[in-house]
């Protein structure tokens, strides 16, 4: 059904320095998968083919990542290590194509999604930001998806977050219920907390019908020279109905430090293989 996803990670990384100057921050790991992977996984469990990130000339180590390492592959069979294989080159990954389009400004999350148009053409799309990352039971693009079997328009996910950090979010006017969604009636980028029209944010997944991209032609460079996925949006609205889907799972912004050990901590006493010492080691700290 949507088998095209855009993942934008032509980011600096500013946030990681030092540990961005070499590799990207993407490719961090959480435990011991890069942050990346985690969101192509999730565009994949729902049936997308195509992956396209807009990306940047420095990040090579991104592209190696996705593609079979067939010589790293021997070396593992010859020292008797194939149980790894399968964590090396991903059965799954074979399958999908990944391209690769250089953003070469920093002209902001509106101009990433807009570079995708060309291989997306007509049809609806799915937009992942892998610094976001979700864990539950239906992934957070499943439940997306769900919500556009039955309505058939762009689809956002949102949650509700606290008036200290709405300022770094998009923030929806929520209108009426439609099916399990909430019709969008405006939608407006990282407001100040008194002029929030809810708490309601815009979470990093997003289902997009192609009309997104006339919008996303058509927005102006904001006050901070960037062009915004968010104004688009608002502009689709006057179009076409926009849904909003309140995402029910966990979530960790590894876009900062503080999310990042978060969701490195949440993941490590998932782990089977180190949870306990891990849960052992905390205890011991506090
Ligand atoms: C972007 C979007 C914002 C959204 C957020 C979710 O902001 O512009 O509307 O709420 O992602 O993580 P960024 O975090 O890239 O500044």
């Amino acid at each position: 059904m949507i088998k095209k996803a855009v993942l934008p990670v032509a980011g600096l990384g500013t946030r990681f320095l030092p540990a961005s100057k070499a590799t990207p921050k993407e490719m961090l790991p959480i435990i011991d998968k890069p942050l990346l992977q985690y969101a192509v996984e999730e565009a994949i469990e729902i049936g997308v083919e195509e992956i396209i990130f807009i990306t940047s000339n420095e990040k090579h180590s991104i592209e190696k990542h996705f593609q079979e390492n067939i010589d790293m592959a021997n070396r593992l069979i010859k020292s008797g290590k194939k149980d790894y294989l399968e964590k090396l080159n991903p059965k799954v990954f074979s399958d999908i194509k990944f391209h690769y389009i250089n953003q070469n400004n920093q002209n902001g999350l509106g101009d990433a999604v807009l570079h995708a148009k060309e291989i997306v053409g007509d049809d609806s799309f799915a937009v992942l930001l892998p610094d976001d990352l979700f864990i539950s039971n239906i992934s957070c693009l499943s439940q997306l998806i769900d919500t556009y079997k039955k309505t058939n328009s762009s689809v956002i996910a949102v949650n509700k977050i606290d008036k200290e950090n709405i300022h770094k979010y998009g923030v929806i006017n929520p209108g009426i219920k439609e099916h399990d969604a909430i019709l969008i009636e405006d939608i407006i980028e990282k407001p100040k907390a008194d002029e929030a029209p809810s708490d309601i944010a815009v979470c990093g997944r997003y289902i997009f019908t192609s009309l997104i991209f006339d919008h996303l032609e058509a927005t102006n460079f904001d006050k901070s020279g960037e062009i915004q996925l968010t104004d688009a949006i608002k502009s689709l609205i006057n179009n076409q109905k926009v849904h909003a889907r309140l995402y029910d799972g966990e979530k960790f912004d590894c876009g900062s430090k503080k999310g990042f050990v978060h969701a490195t901590i949440a993941l490590a006493l998932r782990d089977n293989s180190i949870s306990k010492d891990i849960s052992k080691i905390i205890k011991e700290i506090i």
